[in-house]
């Protein structure tokens, strides 16, 4: 009776739980989605697993803004006014800006993640380091829920406009811009280079 029950809770748990090293082996950046929306309650638990990272002298420093559609749209409109700079013709410029905000405004889920800066170095750096640990369990809870992830950085983060779209105070950093989304398609993994090859054991 007692096995028998044991039995069918490792099958149940099995269709739910991904084991660490899978999600870490399946997890890859997904450059498209399906239309299913992200609830708000996936989105939740992703950032309890995300607070649960690693974290010198406790100081939390991560801070995370979900974008609803308006924030996604905002957000575009400042990446896609900085990428038509680029563009010569006016309306080739003016076709890419309205490419890149409507594709923001019609991803499934958007969020951004700053770190609070503090006026030490040292601890700037560690709090840099523990968001970034942050984002990686996000990631991988992520995958583990059947959701797809990529990371975005660059430029424009520091931008005004970006920092407004987000609503991100004075004294907090954009560290990363994150889509999320059903993964439409399977993407294929990009090879690394074995640990051992990048492993000195010292004596
Ligand atoms: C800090 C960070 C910033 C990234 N920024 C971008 C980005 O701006 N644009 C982009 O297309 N991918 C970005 N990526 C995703 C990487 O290109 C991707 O992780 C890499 O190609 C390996 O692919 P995989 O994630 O599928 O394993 C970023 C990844 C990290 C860790």
């Amino acid at each position: 009776m007692k096995r028998g029950s044991w039995a069918r809770r490792a099958v149940r748990s099995s269709f739910h739980r991904m084991n660490i090293f899978e999600a870490i082996r399946s997890r890859r950046s997904i450059k498209a989605f399906t239309d299913r929306p992200v609830s708000r309650e996936e989105i939740e638990r992703l950032l309890e697993a995300a607070v649960q990272a690693p974290n010198h002298r406790m100081t939390q420093p991560w801070r995370f803004y979900v974008l609803g559609p308006e924030g996604r749209r905002a957000y575009g409109a400042a990446l896609g006014a900085r990428k038509a700079k680029k563009v010569e013709d006016a309306a080739a410029a003016a076709e890419m800006s309205r490419k890149v905000e409507e594709k923001h405004e019609g991803l499934p889920a958007m969020l951004a993640v700053s770190v609070v800066l503090a006026p030490d170095a040292e601890i700037r750096e560690e709090d840099y380091a523990a968001a970034c640990m942050a984002i990686q369990n996000l990631l991988l809870a992520a995958t583990a829920l059947g959701l797809g992830t990529h990371l975005k950085t660059g430029a424009v983060m520091d931008d005004p406009r970006a920092r407004a779209a987000v609503g991100v105070p004075e004294g907090e950093r954009i560290i990363v811009t994150l889509e999320l989304g059903e993964p439409a398609g399977a993407s294929s993994a990009k090879p690394r280079t074995s640990a051992s090859a990048l492993t000195t054991w010292v004596p």
